[in-house]
């Protein structure tokens, strides 16, 4: 079974007051067509043994393929070899991905037949975007981000993602918010027009876009915030970061725009389909 376990961007990301440890959200999520590779075969043995491209994705009990394996069985087995491409720590969601893709790779391969709800049930254990991954490609999240609510996709069809060469911690970034003060009740209860803002031009709906993580990820990381300030200047576009960063953004509607994005960018930049639909390529398939 060959799994493609795509990357996400938050389009919009509100952040509520902390409790017990995490910070309530309001977010806009979208998958986009960057993906990491999982070829999964069915093995006699129990447990999950996962190989991966890159040497610094730990492939023990802490990653979250494996915990996915062992929180839906510990009957079955799998092999897994895992092929990066979603940069870590890069507020891409990628660490994620692969574990809802997992569970829904293990829940066929294993006939447990196990509904979605129930998948996402599990998933919200091993991290927080877990639950949208097992919906996608567009949904608003709340809550933890157990909360998913499939939406229309945006109008915009491309994503330009910019990869800085530094990645950003997400406990790290959350921690500056908290020590800014920076946390309100009101910004996770309004709910925006999402129905409007699907509808809007690239440009229009950039400039609707927040992210409460940039103030505090720029404070830790100057360079950051310099980065994007920089991009917006010499594009002439909007620029936003996703998740908690390092990786920053900007939305167009049409191919040769984004071409050109790309070609005019200071850094290493690719352009991605939006919120793709699932059945092209980011479902299971055997
Ligand atoms: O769930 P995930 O692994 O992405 O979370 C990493 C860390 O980021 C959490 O342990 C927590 O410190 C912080 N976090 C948070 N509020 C959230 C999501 C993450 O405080 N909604």
């Amino acid at each position: 079974m060959r799994i493609l376990s795509p990357a996400k961007i938050n389009l919009h990301l509100r952040v509520g007051p902390p409790m017990d440890g995490f910070h309530p959200l309001l977010s806009w999520m979208c998958t986009v067509g960057l993906y990491d590779t999982m070829e999964v075969t069915a093995t006699k043995e129990p447990g999950i043994r996962l190989q991966c491209d890159r040497p610094d994705v730990p492939v023990d009990e802490t990653n979250l393929i494996v915990r996915a394996g062992q929180s839906l069985s510990r009957a079955h087995g799998a092999k897994v070899s895992l092929q990066k491409k979603i940069p870590i720590g890069g507020g891409l969601g990628g660490g994620s991905s692969n574990a809802a893709f997992a569970l829904m790779g293990f829940n066929q391969l294993w006939n447990l037949n196990l509904p979605i709800d129930q998948l996402a049930a599990i998933g919200s254990q091993l991290g927080s975007d877990v639950p949208f991954f097992l919906h996608g490609p567009s949904s608003i999240c709340a809550g933890r981000g157990e909360r998913v609510t499939p939406i229309a996709r945006p109008a915009a069809q491309y994503a330009v993602l910019f990869f800085p060469e530094f990645s950003m911690s997400t406990p790290a970034v959350y921690g500056r918010f908290d020590e800014m003060k920076l946390d309100s009740d009101v910004v996770i209860q309004h709910q925006p027009d999402w129905q409007a803002w699907s509808k809007l031009r690239a440009t229009d709906l950039l400039k609707a876009l927040i992210n409460d993580l940039e103030a505090p990820a720029f404070s830790l990381c100057p360079q950051l915030g310099d980065l994007r300030l920089r991009l917006e200047q010499q594009l002439a576009r909007t620029v936003r970061m996703s998740g908690s960063g390092s990786t920053l953004f900007t939305l167009t509607d049409q191919l040769g725009e984004a071409e050109r994005i790309v070609t005019g960018s200071p850094i290493r930049a690719a352009i991605c389909e939006l919120a793709p639909a699932r059945n092209d390529s980011a479902s299971p398939s055997r």
